[in-house]
């Protein structure tokens, strides 16, 4: 006879060690004892802020689903809608931000997380295209190659909220080149181009050399891309130069400025734009000018902005005030469900 052949050992399915409610949940005979154990289960969390936002967020799917009366097909579209935003992510292309980008959660969650204070710069989204490879660029030369769209000159300060120049802050800069195309965007990129890493200098002031800015559609051959095209919604972003400003002590600014008259700045697609972020672009035709700052010949657009940034101090203390609102809120939601 021969030896037995080896059963294959099956791991038993392991719980993960939380029993049941110390009180039983009643049974859900209707989908509002449904919601209340729902709600009651992410009760349990430790920590009150994950409480909260878990407790929130199952209120809100829930009403969400009870107001839509939402059909079991619909659902399952959201899910592979959901699947497929997942399978588009790479390591170079993130299909979920976008789709928080074009819901307006990015923005709103940086508008909340940055308030605005006096006369500090606001801050508008960051967007997938920034990259840490930038060259350094020294103050007045080019962050782009050239050929890669007009020429455009961009200058002005970084000051503290007193009017203070800020030497040594570093100062990163992105943008499309004039196909609307970000470096990454190409497949046979040879290295950065249109981005660049400066430092102000002594009184604050940096300069340098870039290519006007043009509006560009967000990638649109994803699941976020058909859902824009589902509900009738362009995907352009007006023209914009991404900047990001950091310096020791400082609260770090992302930021980007807009040019005016650009069609697309009152429906940008994901709500970047603020009306202090909206600055003038000067046309300056002189060749002499032209050659003086870099460029081969006239004429060049002139883009001058000071940024103003907030202490580390400051920022707290914006935040401060959120945070003791949230506390208030997290009170009331308490009360709400109790
Ligand atoms: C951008 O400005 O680079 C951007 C921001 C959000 C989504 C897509 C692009
Ligand atoms: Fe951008």
């Amino acid at each position: 006879m021969s030896a037995p052949s080896e059963v294959p050992k099956v791991n038993k399915a392991v719980s993960n060690g939380y029993g049941p409610p110390a009180e039983p949940f009643p049974l859900p005979d209707n989908a509002d004892i449904l919601t209340q154990n729902a709600i009651k289960y992410m009760s349990f969390a430790g920590d009150p802020r994950t409480r909260f936002i878990f407790q929130n967020l199952t209120r809100h799917l829930h009403q969400f689903v009870k107001e839509t009366d939402i059909t079991t097909e619909e659902w399952m579209t959201a899910i592979q809608f959901l699947t497929a935003t997942g399978q588009k992510c790479t390591s170079l292309r993130q299909e979920f931000i976008l789709l928080s980008d074009v819901f307006g959660v990015s923005a709103l969650v940086d508008a909340i997380n940055n308030p605005n204070v006096g006369s500090a710069t606001e801050s508008s989204v960051l967007g997938p295209f920034f990259t840490e490879d930038a060259n350094d660029v020294p103050f007045g030369e080019s962050i782009a190659s050239e050929g890669k769209g007009e020429y455009m000159l961009v200058q002005g300060r970084i000051l503290n909220t007193a009017g203070e120049p800020i030497p040594d802050a570093t100062i990163e800069t992105w943008e499309t080149d004039d196909l609307g195309f970000y470096d990454t965007q190409y497949t046979d990129r040879q290295g950065p181009d249109c981005r660049g890493r400066l430092k102000s200098d002594a009184e604050g002031r940096y300069q340098y050399r870039a290519v006007v800015p043009v509006s560009y559609p967000i990638p649109g051959d994803g699941p976020v891309g058909t859902l824009l095209e589902l509900v009738h919604r362009h995907n352009n972003r007006p023209s914009h130069l991404h900047m990001m400003v950091e310096k020791k002590g400082y609260h770090k600014l992302v930021t980007a400025l807009y040019p005016e008259g650009d069609p697309y700045l009152t429906s940008d697609t994901v709500y970047g734009v603020k009306k202090s972020l909206v600055v003038k672009l000067t046309k300056i035709e002189s060749d002499e000018e032209a050659r003086k700052h870099g460029f081969k010949k006239g004429p060049f657009t002139l883009l001058t902005h000071d940024y103003v940034l907030l202490t580390d101090d400051e920022a707290r203390e914006a935040r401060k005030k959120v945070t003791e609102a949230n506390l208030l809120k997290e009170a009331e939601f308490q009360k709400l469900i109790s």
